[in-house]
Formats: structure tokens, C-alpha cells, sequence
């Protein structure tokens, strides 16, 4: 009989496991046979993440900083990683709009540190997530990875910048690395709790309260979703890349707020609840501090974030890495919200 233990394909370290994106990432990794690390300093992410049917990370996930760098040095010393997941940062727009000096710290100098510890250790390739917001300020549709006109907001800077970054490593030493530009991601683990959650998640914690959700503006912005697993599909195949890479993970198809309250609203039978809408400036006024100081945030900035179209063109990922998303809108947010309504009733 054979006595010995599995082998596990690669060791890989996921940054940010606590949050959305990386608890997702890093129990589909756990559960192709990869050995997963997972990082997270939970300013964000959750507990509730780490849990999953089959596996809960709860225990095993170091709840640390990427900027503390005694602990990333004894950890990439001592593991010796194949792949680095690098997904922590600090991404809601407010947040880093107003604390600019933590969101540089983490998105650009954490980022810097794990380049540094990926070159120095030896492994493999590294991803990173940036985001589509970077084209914030684009006026082409759908968006190209290699035509950005540089953002203005905070959170799209830092994460511009990190990429320029991940390219000097590459230029410099041939580091193979991805930089993934998410789309808007929805699906089960999104934040419905957090002062300002992303759409679909805020929209879900109104309907379950009985309240009205209240969009800003019309509610007819379009803007491209992609859905979690699909996302994940495509950071999966991109371990195939041997050099540097940056590529859009998107559905290159536009959906309007307002359906997608509709949609969520049909099922959670929340029809008859009322969508209420707000002024676009609204949105930004949770945030006083931006408006306070002697330089005062642009109103036409906020405006244009909240009114922006978004639609990236997934040519790319799928000539290069044959991927395709494969779920349509109202399957993935019935899982978001069966998943998201558990949290709640735990939560609230
Ligand atoms: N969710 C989206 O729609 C979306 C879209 C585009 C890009 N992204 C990018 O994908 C990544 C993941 O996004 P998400 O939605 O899962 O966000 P999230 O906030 O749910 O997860 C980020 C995680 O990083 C952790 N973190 C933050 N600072 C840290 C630090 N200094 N040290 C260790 N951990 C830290 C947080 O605690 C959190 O758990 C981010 O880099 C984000 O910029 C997300």
C-alpha cells in the first residue's frame, strides 16, 4: 500500500487572501493541489471568507502586513515560492482619496516589496491585480491594454504606477510577470458590509434591510462585470506567460446599474421596493475630509467617476491564453446574493 503523502503541485503565495478577490483565488489554488500561503493584515477582508465547504483557511492564513519586512523576508526565505499572487491593496476610491499617503504606502511600496522579494528569492512569475480603472480618463471603447491615457484619481495612480513598476523588474531582470486588469468583479465573498461597498454588494444589503438602494445619477452608467470564477479561469492560465504581460479581465460587454438592481431586486423579490436616486456629488459626501482642506477635491472629478463608462476588450486574454468568460449576469448574481445574504444574517 502506498504510504506516502500527496505532492503538491506548486507552492504559491496569495497577498490580500482575506479579501473578494484573493480568498477566492486561493482555495481554487488549494484545491487544484497547489500548497497555498495566504497574507492578509484583515484591514479589509473577513473571516467569513476564509470559510468554504470544503476547506477553511481560518487558521492557517498569517495575519500580517506586506509592509512588515521581517516577516515577507522570513517567509519567501523560508518557503520558497513558485508563484506570488500579489492582490492586497487598499481599493475603494474614497479610501485612498483620502488617506493618499497609506494608499501610496501599501498599493506602491508594498508592490515594490514583493517585486523585491520575488526577485531576490528566485520565484517563478508573479501577478499582480490592477484594475480598470486605470482608464478612467480613456475616451476609446472598448479600452486596449496598451493605450491608457493616465488616470487622475488616486487609487487608479497608485496602481498605475505599481504596473510601470512590475515592468522596470521585468525590463531589468526578466522577472516573468502578469498584471491583471480587472473589470468591476461581482460574485460570491464580494463586501456587503463595509461603509461603501461596491455596487452589487451595497444594492444586495439594501434589499435584504428592506430599504431602498439609492443609485447616483440615473442609474444608467454602464460598466463591464466579470464575474469571480471566470476571473480566477484566466489567472490560473496565465501561468503559461514566460515574460512580461499586462491583460484586461473583463466581459467587453456593458450592463447598466439600473438592470442590475432590477435583476438582483427580481431575485430576491425585493420588486416591490422602491430605487431611489441621488445626486451625483452624493456619493462623495460620506467623505468630508475631501472637501474640507484648503484644496478642496474637483467636483468634475467625482463626477466623472461616478458617470464613466467602462468597457475593456478581452481580445487579448483570449488570443494569448484562450480565455473566455463564460458566465452570463443573471447566473453569477444569484450566487452573490445566496452567498451574500448568509453574511448578512450572520453579520447584521
Ligand atoms: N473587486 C473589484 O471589482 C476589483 C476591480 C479591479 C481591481 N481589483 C483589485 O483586485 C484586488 C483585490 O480586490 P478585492 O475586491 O478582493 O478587495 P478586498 O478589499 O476585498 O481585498 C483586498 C485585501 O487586501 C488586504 N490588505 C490591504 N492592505 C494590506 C496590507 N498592507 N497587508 C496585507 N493585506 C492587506 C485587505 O485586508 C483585503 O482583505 C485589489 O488589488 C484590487 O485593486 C478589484
Amino acid at each position: 500500500m502506498w504510504k506516502g503523502t500527496f505532492k503538491k503541485l506548486n507552492k504559491v503565495l496569495v497577498t490580500g487572501a482575506a479579501g473578494f478577490i484573493g480568498s477566492q483565488l486561493a482555495y481554487r489554488l488549494w484545491k487544484n493541489g497547489d500548497q497555498v500561503i495566504l497574507v492578509d493584515n484583515f484591514s479589509y477582508g473577513s473571516e467569513d471568507n476564509l470559510e468554504f465547504d470544503e476547506h477553511n483557511f481560518s487558521s492557517e492564513i498569517y495575519r500580517k502586513d506586506i509592509r512588515d519586512i521581517n516577516f515577507m523576508e522570513d517567509l519567501f526565505k523560508s518557503e520558497h515560492f513558485d508563484y506570488v499572487y500579489h492582490i492586497a491593496a487598499i481599493t475603494p476610491l474614497p479610501d485612498c482619496q483620502s488617506r493618499p499617503v497609506e494608499a501610496i504606502d501599501v498599493n506602491v511600496r508594498g508592490t515594490a516589496i514583493i517585486l523585491d522579494l520575488v526577485r531576490r528569492y528566485g520565484v517563478k512569475k508573479m501577478f499582480f491585480a490592477s484594475t480598470s480603472a486605470v482608464y478612467e480618463n480613456n475616451t476609446d471603447f472598448p479600452s486596449i491594454e496598451d493605450n491608457v491615457t493616465a488616470p487622475s484619481l488616486l487609487y487608479p495612480s497608485t496602481k498605475y504606477t505599481a504596473e510601470q513598476f512590475c515592468k522596470a523588474f521585468y525590463d531589468a531582470y526578466r522577472i516573468p510577470i502578469v498584471c491583471f486588469r480587472f473589470a468591476n468583479v461581482y460574485g460570491p465573498h464580494i463586501d456587503c458590509l463595509r461603509t461603501q461597498p461596491p455596487v452589487m454588494g451595497y444594492i444586495i444589503r439594501e434589499f435584504y434591510k428592506g430599504n431602498s438602494p439609492i443609485l447616483h445619477s440615473t442609474g444608467e452608467q454602464r460598466r463591464d462585470f466579470i464575474y469571480v470564477d471566470d476571473l480566477i479561469d484566466l489567472c490560473l492560465k496565465a501561468q503559461s506567460a514566460d515574460s512580461f504581460d499586462v491583460v484586461n479581465v473583463s466581459s467587453n460587454e456593458t450592463i447598466s446599474i439600473n438592470k442590475i438592481a432590477t435583476i438582483i431586486a427580481k431575485i430576491m423579490h425585493c420588486e416591490h421596493i422602491e430605487i431611489k436616486y441621488a445626486e451625483v456629488g452624493d456619493f462623495w459626501k460620506k467623505y468630508p475630509q475631501l472637501y474640507s482642506s484648503p484644496y478642496p477635491i474637483l467636483p468634475k472629478l467625482l463626477e466623472h467617476e461616478v458617470l464613466k463608462y467602462t468597457c475593456l476588450s478581452n481580445k487579448h486574454a483570449y488570443d494569448k491564453y484562450s480565455w473566455k468568460p463564460r458566465t452570463n449576469i443573471e447566473d453569477g448574481l444569484q450566487k452573490t446574493v445566496d452567498f451574500s445574504c448568509n453574511v448578512l444574517k450572520k453579520n447584521l
